[in-house]
């Protein structure tokens, strides 16, 4: 029986993530290690499978004992570390939380698996860790630059990407000093069911079902790299597989359109899905906002080397990935309804937006 620590597995691409690994595997415990802050929520692991197999812990990562205790007391082989703070507007904000979160957090985990893993060596050779991390890290690409891979210097620009960049380097300094046996995977923006909608497609998506603005950053020409949220999965499931260890993995969607092309892109499948609606065609609900500071132009990955070493591509091409997320967003009002009323949502939502 494999025992997996996730961490972060009540957010977006870890509860997925642990929804995907319940399909695939049926021998296995995994116990999600998660504070549930304002992004992460139990509403997003409601459907899982009833057998037993999912333990949710409520705690922080920053809590070094909390953390320490865990490792110890259960024989973990496998750790998938996604708990962070990830939004990058927040990060602008309120940067001191990133570094807690994203670089304390990562420590903290760090360390438990030193202590605990290198006390008993023998057992090292069935032990991973593997760290979630951004294209981010690696800064803007200018139009026509080559796309980012594993061997792209480190230029972030953001907080959020600073922090998450120190804590890809504390994980290849345990890799180095300590031999732990890590992976770490630098993935493009990710969409699909369960998005907090602060980020773009899902905010958009509820925006324009409830008739607000839609808006857009600068010019919109801003281009990312979108990938399908259960393709992420994927590309992690076959580096915890197949992985070398010490490696990075560049991951991305091979798909990459400006941001007001996405925008677009969701008006027209809800003018299609919700042809009755008052705010048919979407589009006029599009209002241009002075853009994010630092904004990244461009986010491009080369996924070659994953592709050649573990056979992984990217199976959703974007419109249909598009379709199927709207979708999804409009066949779940109940979980839509709770997670607005979480948090600080309504009132952050309206400060970042009215302060620009
Ligand atoms: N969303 C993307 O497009 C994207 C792309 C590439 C990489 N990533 C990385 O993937 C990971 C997951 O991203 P996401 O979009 O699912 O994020 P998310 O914000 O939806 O979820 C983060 C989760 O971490 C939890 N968390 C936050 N602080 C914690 C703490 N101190 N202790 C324990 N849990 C804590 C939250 O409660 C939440 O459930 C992050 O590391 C992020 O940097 C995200």
């Amino acid at each position: 029986m494999r025992n997996i620590l996730v961490t972060g597995g009540a957010g977006f691409i870890g509860s997925n993530f642990i929804r995907f690994l319940l399909a695939k595997e049926a021998p296995l415990n995994i116990y999600n290690l998660d504070l549930l802050t304002y992004a992460g929520s139990l509403e997003n692991l409601k459907d899982l499978p009833e057998d037993g197999r999912h333990h949710f812990i409520q705690g922080d990562i920053c809590d070094s004992d909390l953390v320490k205790n865990l490792m110890k007391e259960i024989d973990f082989d496998t750790v998938v570390h996604f708990a962070a703070e990830s939004h990058v507007d927040r990060s602008i904000f309120n940067p001191g939380q990133f570094i807690q979160t994203n670089i304390v957090g990562t420590f903290n985990l760090l360390e438990a698996a030193r202590t605990v893993w290198l006390a008993e060596p023998a057992v090292l050779n069935n032990k991973r860790f593997h760290h979630v991390s951004t294209d981010e890290v690696f800064g803007a690409l200018q139009p026509g630059d080559p796309a980012f891979n594993e061997n792209t210097p480190y230029s972030p620009r953001s907080p959020y990407s600073a922090s998450k960049a120190s804590s890809d380097h504390l994980v290849r300094a345990y890799y180095h000093t300590y031999h732990l046996p890590v992976t770490i995977s630098n993935c493009t923006n990710n969409y699909g069911p369960y998005q907090f909608p602060e980020k773009l497609i899902p905010l958009m998506i509820l925006n324009a079902l409830e008739g607000k603005p839609l808006p857009v950053y600068g010019d919109g020409l801003q281009v990312r790299d979108w990938l399908y949220v259960e393709d992420h999965c994927e590309a992690i499931y076959r580096i915890l597989q197949n992985g070398k260890i010490g490696q990075t993995y560049a991951i991305g969607g091979n798909n990459q359109p400006g941001n007001i092309e996405i925008i677009e892109t969701i008006c027209a499948i809800l003018d299609q899905l919700q042809p009755d609606s008052i705010h048919v065609p979407h589009n006029k609900l599009i209002k241009y906002v002075t853009d994010r500071p630092g904004h990244d132009r461009r986010y491009a990955m080369n996924i070659d080397f994953i592709h050649q070493e573990l056979g992984w591509s990217p199976a959703k091409d974007l419109k249909s990935g598009l379709y199927e997320t709207v979708l999804w967003y409009l066949n779940h009002p109940d979980w839509v309804g709770a997670i607005r009323n979480r948090g600080d949502y309504a009132q952050w939502m309206q400060s970042n937006y009215t302060r620009r």
